[in-house]
């Protein structure tokens, strides 16, 4: 059994909280890609491009290298468009994390260390709304995965709210996070609502933000 323990972010941890944040968010590329092509339009596309070519040149060889051309062609764009929100994160919050997440400002950022390491993240700042609580940035190493450190950073946040008076932790989840919305859900979050990402690419990939919330007494 991995023994571990939660405790603030320090300067020094920085890059570790970086890297395993976009770590964690990259494996997500593929089953993003799974999502986008069981769109109807892409199998729409995929399939008539497929009988069109079949029709026209009698052959499965040529439909069939365009298919693939076509979903390699997708797993690149979807690859760029997810590296491309990673960055913007980097380069938001998590580029000063200890003045992204001062105290002074009613936020904090932990880590999780174990084996003299960094193994796991989870932020937490003030919402929009009034007395409310975002829970961001939650990530654990993949070879710690399953040991509790999820659920034992959910409970920090949790207990931190509770400290500061907070009304309610918010969250926000991709339809592709499953393992994410069962931890929430088994600490006690609940579907509040959900939305499709009002940009182009939002709409055409039937991109989902399910919002947790956890309401506090
Ligand atoms: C979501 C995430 C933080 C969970 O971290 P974790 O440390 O594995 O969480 P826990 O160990 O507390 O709980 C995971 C649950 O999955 C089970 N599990 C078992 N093996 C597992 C494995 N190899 N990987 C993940 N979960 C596993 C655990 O038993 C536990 O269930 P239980 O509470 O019923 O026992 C982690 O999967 C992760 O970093 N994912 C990538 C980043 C991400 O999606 N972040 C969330 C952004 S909203």
């Amino acid at each position: 059994m991995v023994e571990f323990q939660i405790r603030p972010y320090r300067e020094e941890d920085h890059d570790a909280v970086r890297e395993i944040f976009a770590t964690g968010m990259s494996e997500y590329a593929p089953s993003l890609c799974l999502h986008v092509l069981r769109q109807p339009w892409a199998l729409l596309a995929l399939g008539c491009t497929f009988c069109l070519l079949l029709a026209s040149a009698r052959s499965l060889l040529l439909p069939i290298l365009a298919i693939t051309l076509l979903l390699a062609l997708a797993r690149h764009l979807v690859g760029c468009a997810w590296s491309a929100y990673i960055d913007r994160c980097l380069a938001d919050d998590l580029r000063d994390i200890g003045a992204a997440y001062a105290e002074s400002d009613g936020a904090h950022f932990w880590v999780a260390e174990a084996d003299e390491r960094v193994v796991g993240t989870v932020g937490a700042r003030p919402a929009e709304a009034d007395g409310e609580l975002m829970l961001k940035r939650m990530a654990v190493r993949k070879d710690y995965r399953g040991l509790g450190v999820g659920t034992a950073l959910g409970r920090t946040v949790l207990a931190f709210a509770r400290q500061h008076g907070c009304r309610a932790v918010m969250l926000n989840t991709l339809m592709v996070q499953h393992e994410a919305r069962a931890l929430y859900e088994r600490l006690g979050f609940h579907q509040h609502h959900r939305y499709v990402l009002p940009t182009i690419y939002g709409h055409l990939a039937n991109c989902t933000v399910t919002v947790y919330r956890y309401d506090l007494a």
